[in-house]
């Protein structure tokens, strides 16, 4: 079989004299310590309207996972805060809860939804490519840490699929979509857009 895909994108380029799927390594003789650690001590900004923070320690934020398959994210979600519904096309996810209280939500292929409510010390496991997500339902802020296996997950919010695209989507796919008229979809386009 083909090797997993490490990016969104690779147009071919048939006159490139390397072709590479990630990133090609660095000089040995410039390698320090430094590059096999990522400080992820640090809150995440948490004044946006989801009242989510994602800090995300991928390969384009920490070069030393590029090869590896593995990378770890920091969530911190404000009291009622949502990481909205969203997919990692590359990647399972399993996340370590540190604080808070935190309802997790799992949408099969064939639209079962399994969810939990979890604490501090317990596991989620999220099976690849599958819609999820985590609302704060505590009291405090919530606090956890997700590792993929995968150097770039990639990460594809629903909302933000659908309903704020570059170029937008027509608005006649989403009004025939979810059997709506026009001013529903511009509704939500024009909430999720300032959102952002
Ligand atoms: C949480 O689900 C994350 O993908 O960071
Ligand atoms: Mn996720």
């Amino acid at each position: 079989a083909d090797p997993d895909p490490l990016q969104d994108i690779c147009i071919a380029d048939l006159d490139a004299k390397i072709s590479v799927n990630g990133f090609p390594c660095k000089p040995e003789t410039e390698v320090t310590s430094d590059d096999f650690f990522f400080d992820l001590s640090e809150e995440g900004n948490l004044s946006n309207a989801f009242g989510r923070a994602v800090t995300e320690g991928n390969v384009h934020e920490f070069p030393g996972v590029n090869t590896q398959g593995i990378s770890t994210n920091r969530v911190d979600l404000a009291v009622g805060g949502i990481n909205p519904p969203h997919l990692h096309p590359r990647s399972s996810e399993s996340s370590i809860v540190i604080r808070g209280t935190v309802l997790v939500g799992i949408i099969t292929t064939d639209n079962v939804f399994y969810s939990k409510v979890v604490t501090a010390g317990m596991l989620f496991l999220i099976p690849r490519g599958l819609v999820h997500f985590q609302l704060n339902v505590g009291k405090e802020n919530v606090l956890f840490f997700p590792s993929f296996n995968s150097q770039l997950p990639g990460t594809q919010f629903v909302h933000s699929s659908l309903f704020n695209t570059t170029p937008p989507i027509p608005n006649e796919v989403l009004t025939k979509t979810f059997l709506v008229g026009d001013e529903v979809i511009n509704a939500i386009k024009a909430a999720i857009t300032s959102a952002q």
